[in-house]
């Protein structure tokens, strides 16, 4: 009997210590990381690689998550590509009319339209000069551009644009998008017309960071759950747009896969990329790898961050352009990051300099020169995941009323 009671208060002491050890060495390792992580700037050093390697490590939750996440996307059934003739499209978008002109993207110039249904549409209408070089090369792949598009209208997220269908009549090719009603981050960011009046609703740090985070976990579906993966190659603010919800979502992928380039010939064009935001590894050694949309997106966060363009004219001193990496970086990695946020917003809050030090931080690895030291998509979603929780957090007493955002 005294064996047994002995016996059995070892053992469970034993259990104990066992589990004691493992939750010490867990939560240790968390603390550990999570310090690390976030003190960059604190640390004097916001750009030294050792943080960075922690940040990666620690996200076997984030590959739970994200795939909860693609489970719950991929689980919406997949509509059909709806095809369209001209007539139709012409009706909706007001035959073309320049009133319902709403920019221009790759390839083509982009019309706000009203189906008959009455669903709302951005219609893309592929450009007049290219359309001929174009038109050669469907016919040699006429059904290749069928089951490319029928491939991209089966993407539905909750972070991409969807498309919904498409036209091709003779020489026109049109593709119909979902309607963003309030336009991309770039007009919001440096349209002066909407500093004033619309903007104000991204002139906080928990709405700059949840910005970046929906375009992160756009471009995540794409590399990670798309089937073939999908390598966006124009990532950009222009690109990146608001729905009603002021959720960020990313446009204008995979259509380089519809487009006259492929293969070497859009290496020697500049069609691809824009400037400003073209991977330097991409444009010296025309290798195509999913970090050249990190880059891009880094370039995007440092614009959320300064709202400064890519290239911009420095008023201050009268240089040439400068590029925001060139500006924002050596600030943000001498630790004077105060220095470059964007003052329409604001100093940040006692409980948001953290965040905001997370997305900068975060940010500066993205434009890291050169590719292999980027993070891949799923440390950035991690990361900004992270820096939106640090707002929110101790932000929740004063903020469960901002922390809905306006929907209808
Ligand atoms: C982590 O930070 C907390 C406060 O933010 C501090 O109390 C703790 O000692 C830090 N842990 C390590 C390992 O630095
Ligand atoms: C992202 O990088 C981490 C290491 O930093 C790696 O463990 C993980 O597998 C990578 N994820 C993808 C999808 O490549
Ligand atoms: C569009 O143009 C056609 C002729 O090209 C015309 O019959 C039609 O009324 C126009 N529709 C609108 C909405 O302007
Ligand atoms: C488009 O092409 C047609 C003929 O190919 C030409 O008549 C028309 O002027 C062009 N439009 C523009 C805007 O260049
Ligand atoms: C953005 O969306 C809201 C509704 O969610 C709307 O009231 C507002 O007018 C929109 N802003 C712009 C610039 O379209
Ligand atoms: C906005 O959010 C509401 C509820 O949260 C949802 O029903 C609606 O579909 C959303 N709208 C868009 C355009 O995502």
């Amino acid at each position: 009997m005294a064996f047994l009671i002995v016996g059995s208060i070892g053992a469970f002491v034993g259990i104990c210590s066992v589990l004691y050890c493992l939750w010490q060495w867990k939560c240790g390792s968390w603390l550990c990381r999570s310090n690390s992580s976030v003190q960059p700037t604190v640390a004097n050093d916001a750009i030294a690689p050792p943080p960075l390697r922690s940040f990666s490590l620690r996200h076997n939750s984030l590959r739970r998550l994200s795939r909860q996440r693609s489970g719950s996307s991929s689980s919406k059934q997949a509509e059909k590509t709806q095809s369209f003739s001209f007539s139709e499209l012409a009706d909706a978008s007001n035959n073309f009319s320049i009133e319902n002109r709403i920019g221009s993207g790759s390839f083509g110039v982009v019309y706000r339209g009203k189906l008959r249904d009455g669903r709302e549409v951005a219609i893309k209408r592929g450009e007049n000069d290219s359309l001929e070089k174009k038109a050669k090369k469907f016919q040699e792949k006429e059904t290749a551009f069928e089951s490319e598009l029928a491939l991209l209208s089966r993407l539905h997220h909750k972070h991409l644009v969807g498309l919904i269908g498409f036209c091709q009549e003779n020489d026109e090719r049109l593709l119909v998008y979902e309607y963003m009603t309030n336009g991309s981050l770039h007009d919001h960011l440096h349209n002066t017309n909407n500093i004033e009046k619309g903007s104000s609703e991204l002139n906080s740090w928990k709405m700059r960071i949840k910005i970046g985070l929906d375009a992160a976990r756009g471009i995540h579906y794409l590399h990670n759950y798309a089937v073939p993966p999908i390598i966006h190659r124009d990532i950009k603010s222009s690109n990146i747009l608001l729905d009603a919800n002021w959720t960020a979502r990313v446009s204008d992928f995979g259509l380089s896969l519809m487009g006259p380039e492929s293969d070497q010939q859009f290496m020697s064009t500049t069609a691809v990329g824009t400037v400003g935001y073209i991977d330097p590894e991409y444009y010296v050694l025309n290798v195509l790898t999913p970090k050249s949309d990190v880059y891009g997106l880094g370039v995007v966060l440092l614009e959320l961050l300064t709202g400064r363009k890519a290239v911009f004219r420095n008023r201050e001193d009268r240089t040439g352009p400068m590029g925001v990496v060139e500006y924002a970086g050596p600030r943000i990695s001498t630790g004077d990051l105060q220095s470059v946020l964007d003052t329409r917003v604001g100093v940040p809050e006692i409980h948001e300099v953290e965040a905001v030090e997370l997305m900068a931080y975060t940010a500066m690895n993205c434009v890291n020169l050169e590719g292999k030291e980027r993070p891949n998509m799923t440390n950035i979603v991690a990361n900004l995941e992270k820096a939106l929780t640090l707002c929110e957090n101790s932000h929740a007493s004063l903020s469960s009323t901002t922390i809905s955002l306006p929907s209808d």
